[in-house]
């Protein structure tokens, strides 16, 4: 293994001299590798395409930084688990999601190659998340049937690619680097953080149905579903102190997931109206067709 990880070290050296790269926030560096922005944690990245063995019972969370993943990874986990774990005993009380969902590209293949996956998972089935685009994720995944669960949040790829401000990518490249593949598969579901903050139980119900455990009626009578809305709600969520201090993934602190969670909130910070007003334009302009506008 330890052959092989120099190999991979000196292979990645390689590449990243031919990597277009750019400075991002907080002094880190991106490349721009297989069409998307990539962070200095790219040997993770290749670790992961090279190596994760999906099959057909895992479930993946999939989503771009920013746009809800830490809540979608709160529902998956007390949806798809709900019956191995005591009703009031849920473990996001002490946990932060992301050590209950664990993150591949920025953790899990963090430091080691080839991760004993078995002894991650405490559940069953695997359940894990990442923010790799769909056209770079490990053929494993692509060509089993494990299930995707992914959440699109429409303002934040671009009000993100705003203040990134790569400068020599034009608005194009920076839309696409920003926005993955939002076909649709047929082991995947999208959910949106906008029509999970207007009716959570209904969506609730489409995952539950999607991940092949739905809600019996007893559940739903018992208010089952409630209760998981309520746990994974933001304002449960930003009170617990496991989340209100420390760092699971190293430089960045817990609390950070849990900024204000609303819709629009975006237009209060950094942009002057005439700004929001061409950023609206051109969401729309890009996004009309597809329905997918707010
Ligand atoms: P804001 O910055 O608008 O507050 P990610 O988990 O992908 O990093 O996304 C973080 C965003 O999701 C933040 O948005 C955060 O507040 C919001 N968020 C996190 N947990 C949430 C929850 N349980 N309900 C609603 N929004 C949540």
């Amino acid at each position: 293994t330890q052959d092989a990880d120099k190999s991979l070290d000196d292979e990645l050296q390689q590449l990243l001299q031919t990597l277009p790269k750019e400075e991002g926030w907080s002094g880190s560096s991106f490349y721009l590798y297989q069409g998307f922005w990539c962070s200095a944690r790219l040997k993770a990245v290749v670790s992961f395409q090279t190596h994760f063995p999906a099959s057909d019972s895992n479930v993946i969370v999939a989503s771009l930084p920013k746009c809800g993943t830490t809540w979608l990874k709160t529902l998956t986990f007390s949806t798809l688990y709900r019956n191995q774990l005591a009703r009031d005993e849920n473990p996001l009380r002490t946990s932060t999601p992301h050590r209950l969902v664990r993150q591949l590209e920025y953790d899990v293949y963090v430091n080691n190659p080839c991760p004993n996956l078995e002894n991650m998972c405490v559940y069953k089935p695997w359940l894990f998340a990442t923010h790799v685009p769909y056209a770079s994720l490990p053929t494993s995944i692509k060509d089993s049937n494990c299930k995707i669960v992914c959440i699109c949040r429409i303002e934040t790829p671009w009000i993100r690619s705003f203040l990134f401000g790569f400068s020599s990518a034009s608005f194009e490249t920076k839309t696409k680097s920003c926005f993955p593949e939002m076909k649709l598969l047929t082991s995947s579901v999208m959910e949106s953080h906008e029509d999970l903050k207007e009716d959570i139980s209904c969506e609730v119900k489409q995952l539950a149905m999607f991940l092949g455990v739905p809600f019996t009626e007893d559940e739903e009578k018992q208010g089952v579903v409630e209760e998981i809305a309520t746990i994974c709600s933001f304002e449960n969520l930003k009170e617990l102190e496991v989340n209100k201090k420390g760092l699971f993934i190293p430089g960045i602190p817990n609390e950070s997931y849990f900024r204000k969670g609303k819709v629009g909130d975006w237009r209060n910070y950094f942009f002057t109206p005439s700004m929001v007003e061409r950023l609206e334009k051109l969401i729309h302009q890009k996004l009309d067709a597809s329905g997918l506008a707010f």
